[in-house]
């Protein structure tokens, strides 16, 4: 089978690892590149990924994910964060990233002019004032015309968020399965500490996952894997 089509068919949720497993550097850099390059709403790449593996903060972060199994035997924890507080920063990156790589200037202006914009739609502003206004506005406008509705509150932007992040974390686990390393994608964790002890404000910052990497130990058997037929998840138009 094709690789990819094998690793994504044939990826498991590990729930116990090889305690002996190291990772090597070009394998850790491999995956965590498979991650940046997911797909990402308007290219912002809105998370920040954390790399866990020396044993003190391996444990510090297996306890915030509640001391389980797979956190335990991992080789490295990797905590991935939507981090909506970086979207300026990289509009401005890829605006000189463009002029670097000879873009037209028309074409960098108009990008810079869509981000500006994009920065003023998505903003909640103070206690939400401004975001509670814009919704109200679209939704009046959605009754006369479709229109995709952008996210106004905190919560919105960082369901907004979450979802360029989950992209970057399927990369990452498909990448280590190809890799012939092996995930498990967790969401057992105490969110709060974990922000706390990387050093982050709630605010601008939300763990999404913590995904435990590493070899599936040998005495591991995973259960058979279940998963709804088609007809049940697909409905073909
Ligand atoms: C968002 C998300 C959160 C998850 N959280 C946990 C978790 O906290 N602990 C755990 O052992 N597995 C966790 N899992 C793994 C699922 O239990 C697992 O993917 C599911 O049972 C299907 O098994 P499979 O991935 O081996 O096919 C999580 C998976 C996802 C996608």
């Amino acid at each position: 089978m094709e690789p990819v089509l094998h690793a994504i068919t044939h990826r498991r949720a590990i729930k116990v690892f090889d305690a002996a497993t190291v990772i090597p550097l070009d394998l850790r850099e491999k995956v965590l590149d498979a991650a940046r390059h997911a797909p990402s709403s308007f290219n912002t790449q809105p998370y920040r990924v954390y790399w866990a593996e020396s044993p003190a903060e391996k444990a510090a972060v297996a306890k915030l994910c509640l001391g389980q199994a797979p956190a335990n035997s991992a080789s490295a924890l990797v905590v991935v964060v939507a981090d909506i507080g970086s979207i300026s920063a990289t509009q401005q990156a890829q605006a000189c990233w463009m002029r670097k790589n000879n873009f037209s200037e028309e074409h960098v202006c108009n990008y810079e002019r869509t981000a500006r914009i994009g920065r003023l739609v998505f903003a909640p502003g103070p206690f939400g004032i401004f975001g509670a206004i814009k919704k109200t506005l679209f939704r009046l406008v959605n009754l006369c015309r479709p229109m995709g509705m952008p996210p106004c509150s905190r919560e919105e932007i960082f369901k907004w968020a979450t979802k360029s992040t989950s992209l970057a974390c399927q990369n990452l686990m498909i990448a280590a399965e190809v890799l012939g390393m092996n995930t498990c994608p967790m969401e057992g964790f105490d969110g709060r500490r974990l922000l706390r002890y990387l050093g982050l404000s709630g605010r601008q910052h939300e763990v999404v996952m913590v995904i435990a990497i590493g070899r599936k130990s040998a005495s591991y058997v995973e259960q058979p894997q279940w998963r709804r037929p088609l007809s049940a998840t697909v409905t073909v138009l």
